[in-house]
């Protein structure tokens, strides 16, 4: 049983980080645009630090909630038969307990060096401009894929696409792509789909099957579903 599950802001909604689009449309009081472009960052970059940085020290104050949890346990069971790909940037999944994930979007604890192009674990300010760990000039950035950038791993969730048994998508609005278009390749490929979310998301008709409600309660017992499944050789 190979199972690619992608997880967008939504899973870590209960757990106090918020999502991207709210009712007013705007992500923590700004325009997207204004925050998460490389042309934003060209612009403003005390601006872009200042919101990132304030969203990594946010980390501290959050905890993984049950459905982290739940696929940290199906990753115990089901080890590389499980492709876990999110478009969070926080390290809820890692502390959980999953170990492999994908960060397609990248990671708020990780810094980009525009100079040497190298990636390091940050967990500090970027606003006062430290020094890149390779190659010693000061131009990190939050290792984040802004809008206009391509996303990370492309090549290796493709692969796990291809030749999955299951797809789930769980918590995302399915409003940006690539991701939003991963259902339709699993489900070409001969995947069985299913989507977990607090509402229908904008893709929600392409899977074959929707559960509509939070993802502590869904996740803990679509997983339980699973290993039910697997054990019972269904
Ligand atoms: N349980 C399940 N789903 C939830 C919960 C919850 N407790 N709370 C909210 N949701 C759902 C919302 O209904 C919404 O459909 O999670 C979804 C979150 O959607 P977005 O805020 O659009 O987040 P996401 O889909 O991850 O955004 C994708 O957009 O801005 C970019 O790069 C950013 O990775 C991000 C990408």
């Amino acid at each position: 049983m190979r199972i690619v599950v992608l997880t967008g802001a939504g899973i870590s909604a209960e757990s106090g980080v918020p999502t991207f689009r709210d009712a007013d449309g705007l992500w923590e009081g700004h325009r997207v645009e204004d925050v998460a472009t490389p042309e934003a960052f060209a612009w403003q970059p005390e601006l872009v630090h200042a919101f990132y940085d304030l969203r990594r020290a946010a980390l501290a104050t959050v905890e993984p909630n049950p459905a982290h949890r739940a696929l940290a346990r199906l990753e115990e069971h089901l080890g590389d038969d499980l492709t876990l790909v999110t478009q969070n940037i926080d390290d809820l999944h890692e502390r959980a307990g999953s170990r492999d994930v994908v960060h397609m979007h990248g990671e708020l604890r990780s810094a980009l060096c525009t100079t040497c192009g190298a990636r390091s674990p940050h967990t500090a300010s970027l606003a006062d401009e430290p020094p890149c760990p390779g190659c010693a000039t000061p131009t990190l950035r939050p290792d984040v894929v802004w809008f206009g950038e391509v996303p990370y791993e492309l090549g290796r969730i493709e692969r796990a696409l291809e030749t999955a048994d299951r797809f789930v998508s769980i918590g995302t609005s399915g409003a940006v792509y690539p991701a939003a278009g991963f259902v339709q390749v699993a489900r070409a490929a001969g995947a069985r789909t299913l989507e977990l979310n607090l509402e229908p998301s904008e893709g929600t008709d392409f899977f074959h099957e929707a559960r509509h409600g939070r993802a502590g309660e869904l996740v803990p017992a679509w997983v339980d579903q699973v290993l039910e499944d697997t054990l019972a050789g269904r």
